[in-house]
């Protein structure tokens, strides 16, 4: 959920990006959920790389490999772009579990069971990071939209290639 009202305060090495400091606290709340989530499906999809089975086996554990390195590469991104602009990054599994939509659960289901959880997760978090790019777009800040509709695309593309393999 984005609210208009920013939750985090600035610290001190704020870069002057020439944009509307309420703009920016906005931009980082809604960059810190695109954080949360980042991680929770880079966690999930790691979940599904180590426990599938079947004949489809190998195809899965290495697309799967593929998605978490690249999650994992666009969280550390977005964690730098919320320093950059002056905000402190969440790190914890209680605040990611609290402000990420993806349900993260420990108990192992079906090859497929967990196919199709990561197909609806990377199209809610597709949608999602559309919000999110809107706030960057709102607050004018060019380079935090561009890389938040990169990840739309991501999000778009795992999915697709997801139900591909699922058939
Ligand atoms: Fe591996």
């Amino acid at each position: 959920m984005i609210t208009n009202e920013p939750t985090h305060t600035a610290t001190v090495e704020t870069v002057d990006t020439g944009i509307d400091q309420a703009m920016i606290g906005r931009l980082a709340d809604a960059l810190c959920q695109a954080v949360a989530d980042t991680f929770s499906l880079y966690l999930k999809t790691l979940g599904t790389h180590w426990n599938v089975v079947g004949p489809n086996f190998y195809g899965i554990h290495k697309l799967t490999q593929k998605q978490y390195e690249d999650l994992n590469e666009a969280l550390d991104e977005l964690a730098e772009r919320i320093r950059g602009l002056g905000y402190p990054v969440p790190a914890g599994f209680t605040e990611f579990r609290d402000i990420s939509i993806i349900e993260v659960e420990s108990a192992i289901k079906s090859s497929d069971e967990m196919l199709r959880a990561l197909i609806a997760d990377n199209e809610a978090l597709a949608k999602r990071f559309r919000e999110f790019s809107n706030v960057a777009a709102d607050a004018q800040d060019k380079f935090t939209e561009d890389m938040l509709i990169g990840r739309i695309g991501a999000h778009e593309k795992n999915a697709w290639m997801l139900k591909a393999v699922l058939g």
